[in-house]
C-alpha cells in the first residue's frame, strides 16, 4: 500500500491543474478536477502521462496514456469507505510488461479471430498470432501496447478524458487508417462511462473494448468467487478449445453459464461441465438480451462484503465475462501478487471472431461510416 500513497502524494503534492479555455453553449466548464502527472518514459523517449479524474462525491479514476488503461478505480463501500477497485501495477514498468492487459482498451479487435484470418470485400487478411494459433486483443502490438494522445476535458456530466490513437493501414495485419477516440467521463452519478468513435479510410473491422479487472471488496488477496453477478443474456456463444465461438448460440437455461438470476461466481465454476472445462472457468461470450444499439443494463456485479455493486450499460451485443482464469500471481502491484481469479473483466462487444461467422453481428467499418460504442460502470453501495 506504501507506494499508492507516495503515488497519491505526489498527485496532490506536484500535479499541475488540468485547464481548458471554456467554450460558452456545448456544456463544457472550466476543468478543475483533473490532475496529470507523468507517469514514466517509453524506451524512444516519449513520456507517459497518468490522469486523474475526481468527481465530488469522492470518486477518482487513474489512466494512464500507454495503453489507455486504468490505472485505479477509487469507489466508496456501504459505509462511504473508498476503496480501489481494479487491479494494476505500481508503475509504467508493470504495464510495460503485462500480458494481462489490466484496464487496457483493447483492439482494433477485443477478443478472438480465430487462426487470425479473416475475409473482407472478397480479400483474406492475416493478423498477428498472439494466442496459440490464433489473434486476441489486437495482436502483439494492440491498442494496450500504444500511446495515446490525451485531452481533459469538463463536459457536462463531470471531468472527462478524451484519449486519440491512429492506427496505421496494416497494423497488425488489419486494413485501413483507423482513428479511435475514446472518452473517460468520471460523472457525478458514480459512473465511469466510456464513449468510444472510430473511422477509417478503408473498409476494416473494428470491435474496441475495456479490459479493466475488478474486485469490489478492494481486497486484492481475496478470490471474486463471492461475488454475485447477474447477466441479462438469454443465450452464450460456446467455444471450442482455442476459445474461438463454434457459431452456435445456446440457451444458458439449465446450464451453470446462467446468471439471469444474480449468482455466486464461485457457486459452479468447479461444476463439471465441458464450457467450464474449455474456458478452464468463465471466458466466454453472452448474447446479451434487449439488442438494439441503445445502451441498456446489461449486467449486475455485487459484493456482499463491501455492499459495492456495479451495474454494466452497454449498446453493444455481447459481454465477455472472464474470470480470472490466468492470473497466478506473476503480476504484481497495489501490494499484492494477483492470484488465481482475485480479479475479472466484463467486456462489452461484439461476438469473438465475428469476421468468420455471418451469423454473428458484424464489425465491418467502412470510409465515410463511423463506429460508437458506449459503455458505462455505475456504482453504488447497500
Ligand atoms: C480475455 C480473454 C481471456 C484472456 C484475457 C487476458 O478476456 O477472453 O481468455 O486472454 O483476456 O489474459
Amino acid at each position: 500500500m506504501k507506494k499508492i500513497t507516495m503515488a497519491v502524494l505526489l498527485i496532490l503534492g506536484s500535479a499541475c491543474l488540468a485547464h481548458a479555455g471554456t467554450t460558452a453553449g456545448d456544456g463544457q466548464k472550466e476543468i478543475t478536477n483533473v490532475t496529470r502527472l507523468a507517469f514514466g518514459k517509453l524506451d524512444d523517449g516519449r513520456e507517459v502521462e497518468l490522469f486523474t479524474l475526481a468527481n465530488s462525491q469522492g470518486m477518482k479514476v487513474s489512466v494512464s496514456t500507454l495503453g489507455a488503461a486504468v490505472t485505479s478505480l477509487w469507489v466508496p463501500d456501504r459505509g462511504g469507505k473508498l476503496a480501489d477497485v481494479v487491479l494494476g501495477y505500481d508503475s509504467l514498468d508493470g504495464y510495460l510488461r503485462d500480458n494481462s492487459y489490466f484496464g487496457a482498451i483493447v483492439g482494433r479487435y477485443g477478443n478472438r479471430i480465430g487462426k487470425g484470418r479473416f475475409r473482407l470485400d472478397g480479400r483474406e487478411y492475416r493478423l498477428s498470432l498472439n494466442d496459440g494459433e490464433n489473434h486476441l486483443h489486437g495482436g502483439r502490438a494492440g491498442f494496450n501496447r500504444a500511446l495515446w494522445l490525451a485531452k481533459p476535458l469538463a463536459n457536462a456530466s463531470g471531468p472527462a478524458l478524451e484519449l486519440t490513437l491512429v492506427s496505421p493501414d496494416g497494423d497488425q495485419g488489419y486494413p485501413g487508417t483507423v482513428k479511435l477516440t475514446v472518452t473517460y467521463t468520471l460523472t457525478e452519478k458514480n459512473e465511469l462511462r466510456i464513449d468510444y468513435e472510430g473511422t477509417t479510410d478503408k473498409a476494416t473491422i473494428l470491435n474496441p473494448t475495456h479490459h479493466s479487472y475488478f474486485n469490489l471488496s478492494g481486497d486484492f488477496g481475496s478470490t471474486i468467487l463471492d461475488h454475485l453477478l447477474r447477466i441479462d443474456a438469454d443465450a452464450f456463444t460456446p467455444v471450442d478449445k482455442g476459445l474461438i465461438p463454434t457459431g452456435k448460440l445456446v440457451p444458458v437455461a439449465g446450464t451453470p453459464m446462467d446468471f439471469r438470476k444474480p449468482t455466486a461466481i464461485g457457486a459452479r465454476i468447479n461444476v463439471p461441465c465441458e464450457q467450464l472445462a474449455l474456458g478452464k472457468g468463465y471466458d466466454h461470450n453472452w448474447v446479451l438480451n434487449r439488442f438494439d444499439g441503445k445502451v441498456r443494463d446489461v449486467a449486475e456485479l455485487y459484493d456482499p462484503r463491501s455492499g459495492r455493486r456495479m451495474t454494466v450499460a452497454t449498446d453493444q451485443p455481447g459481454l465477455q465475462f472472464y474470470s480470472g482464469n490466468f492470473l497466478d500471481g506473476r503480476a504484481e502491484g497495489k501490494g499484492t501478487a494477483f492470484q488465481y481469479r482475485t480479479g475479472l473483466c466484463l467486456e462489452t462487444q461484439i461476438f469473438p471472431d465475428s469476421p468468420n461467422q455471418p451469423s454473428f453481428p458484424s464489425a465491418t467499418l467502412r470510409p465515410g461510416k463511423v463506429y460508437r460504442q458506449t459503455t458505462i460502470y455505475r456504482f453504488t453501495a447497500e
